[in-house]
């Protein structure tokens, strides 16, 4: 019989059992299972780290009750295969993959489809017993009684917890299948809540990193962000493509910060910035003496970056010679400094971008198209900000706005009408960047707490209403008449949304007669109904 160390609840929250103080007591009574069991749940209730609060409850299982080869077995997120297996020692990772079953298959695959115990009173060949764990290798399998009881969660089989006793020692196997399916109990809401919790954990993590700095709740910045944190997690090589402005080093740094590696260095190439002869150097370092201008050893990115992530900047205009070196990296993890030979090994997680289309670069030879495919693996589409709505131009406007006004020591609380119909109209060839630069433009210039139409640049003006052909003289006329007309396309707006959209009383507010106001509503196209 397998003696287990004798049960020790000092620290326990219910009275101690009265039969435990006053007689030796065989471990299976009701009051040592009851002890057991409040324990599990107070331990649970408490842990965090659900692999090894399992591993211990297998260990006290085996101790105080004689439990031997405890598993937990779990299905994953996805239920579709039960992927996490836990042992009181501890199952080797290379054992840990053989272990995969799929929901059905085996006795702990049965047990979790069919979410009802098995007892088996001496495994015989027929049982379909796989022992993928190997626990029981060289045991006579005839001699064991084997235990296997679903793990439910809201009644629903999430997992399966199997243990198993020399049969000669089984009495009441019901007994001992009631206590398996007690701990059960206990386990199968623990690890649904570690799950939750690590899930919400990581969501917090994405949008308190994402919300500042990657500002757009449009579905297609929600696509990116979703995206980015899917690859963060992983080596992956990532692919960043766009517009100029779009953010790709944002999200390039972004994707760094929500990754395993956020505590090493992320450090920025930018490969068109470098001239070509120096590019090679910057990269993958170089020795004394290399080149003219090598006083002394230097390490290179892919060197400094170890553990970290190497952000390859405008990766279009790196030169054919680098492409292929970078290949060679990204495929062996192998390098050598410039004009040395020592192989370095590098570990560094290479995010790229470009505004250019690289395809195009292929079919015109001056990129490698095995270099391509290498680092398209991961490809994110920074969508331009013209694609992304004016809620989103109106979110970035805002938080630029915010950003500016404190840093000037100003208080602009508002973008007036006019200026927000010209910030959602204009197509923004610059994207992010060039609203960034508008914004604080405007903040400079604004003078109270709001920013008005002629706050924004000329080429916002020129958007506002079509000039009908012939009307416009030279240019400088034109740009006079466009500032003209857009001031009274504001003071006409301002006045409309005054008086919710009543025609009359907005041309008494400006001293105009009705039939002038209703001239200028058609002449500009100023849509007077959505103030009403
Ligand atoms: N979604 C966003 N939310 C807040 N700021 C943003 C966002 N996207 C971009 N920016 C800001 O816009 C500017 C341009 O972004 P970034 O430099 O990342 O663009 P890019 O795509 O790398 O441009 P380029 O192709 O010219 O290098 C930066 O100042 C950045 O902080
Ligand atoms: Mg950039």
């Amino acid at each position: 019989m397998v003696k287990p160390e004798s049960f020790n609840d000092d620290e326990g929250f219910f009275a101690p059992c009265p039969m435990l103080d006053t007689f030796s007591v065989p471990n299976n009574t009701a009051c040592a299972r009851l002890g057991l069991l409040a324990r599990i749940g107070r331990f649970l209730s408490t842990e965090d780290n659900a692999a090894a609060a399992l591993s211990e409850v297998l260990r006290w299982l085996y101790r105080d009750q004689g439990y031997a080869r405890g598993v937990v077995t779990l299905l994953n997120d996805a239920e579709d295969e039960i992927s996490a297996d836990i042992t009181a020692a501890g199952v080797p990772t290379d054992t840990g993959s053989l272990m995969r079953y799929r929901p059905g298959e085996g006795i702990t695959g049965r047990v979790i489809a069919t979410n009802s115990p098995v007892y088996l009173a001496g495994v015989q060949p027929q049982d379909g017993f796989l022992d993928r764990s190997g626990l029981r290798q060289g045991l006579d399998l005839s001699r064991l009684a084997f235990f296997c009881v679903p793990i439910q969660y809201r009644g629903k089989a999430v997992g399966a917890l199997s243990a198993d006793r020399p049969l000669s020692e089984v009495a009441d196997p019901e007994g001992d299948l009631r206590l398996l399916a007690e701990v059960a109990y206990l386990i199968g809401p623990f690890v649904q809540r570690r799950r939750l919790e690590d899930r919400l954990e990581a969501y917090q993590r994405v949008h308190i990193a994402t919300f500042d700095r990657l500002v757009g709740r449009s579905p297609a910045m929600e696509a990116v962000s979703r995206l980015a944190a899917k690859v963060a997690g992983v080596d992956t090589s990532v692919l960043i493509t766009g517009e100029t402005g779009t953010g790709k080093g944002v999200l390039a740094q972004l994707i760094h910060d929500l990754s395993p590696r956020r505590a090493k260095p992320c450090i920025e190439v930018n490969c068109g910035a470098i001239p070509e002869s120096l590019v090679e150097s910057e990269l993958f370092g170089h020795e004394k003496g290399s080149f003219t201008g090598a006083s002394a050893r230097r390490a290179g990115v892919f060197e400094r970056a170890q553990g970290g992530t190497v952000f390859l900047d405008e990766i279009g205009e790196l030169p054919p010679g680098v492409q292929t070196r970078l290949l060679r990296v990204l495929q062996t993890k192998r390098f050598e400094r410039v004009g040395g030979s020592e192989t370095i090994v590098s570990d560094a997680r290479i995010i790229a971008a470009t505004n250019r289309h690289l395809e195009g670069d292929i079919v015109a030879g001056r990129f490698r198209s095995d270099l391509y495919y290498r680092l398209n693996v991961f490809p994110i589409h920074m969508p331009p900000l013209r694609e992304r709505g004016k809620a989103d131009m109106m979110l970035l406007a805002d938080v630029f706005v915010e950003r500016f006004s404190r840093e000037m020591g100003k208080t602009i609380v508002r973008i007036d009408t006019p200026a927000i119909d010209m910030l959602t109209a204009y197509h923004w060839p610059g994207n992010v960047r060039e609203m960034e630069n508008v914004i604080e433009r405007a903040a400079v210039m604004a003078e109270g707490d709001v920013i008005h139409g002629h706050h924004l640049p000329p080429s916002l003006q020129m958007n506002r209403y079509q000039t009908k052909p012939g009307q416009g003289g030279p240019e400088e006329d034109s740009a006079f008449a466009d500032r003209v007309a857009n001031f009274e396309i504001e003071l006409i707006t301002e006045a409309l949304k005054d008086t919710s959209g009543n025609q009359s009383q907005a041309a008494k507010r400006l001293g105009l007669s009705k039939r002038m106001i209703q001239y200028k509503i058609r002449l500009y196209g100023i849509d007077w109904q959505r103030f009403k």
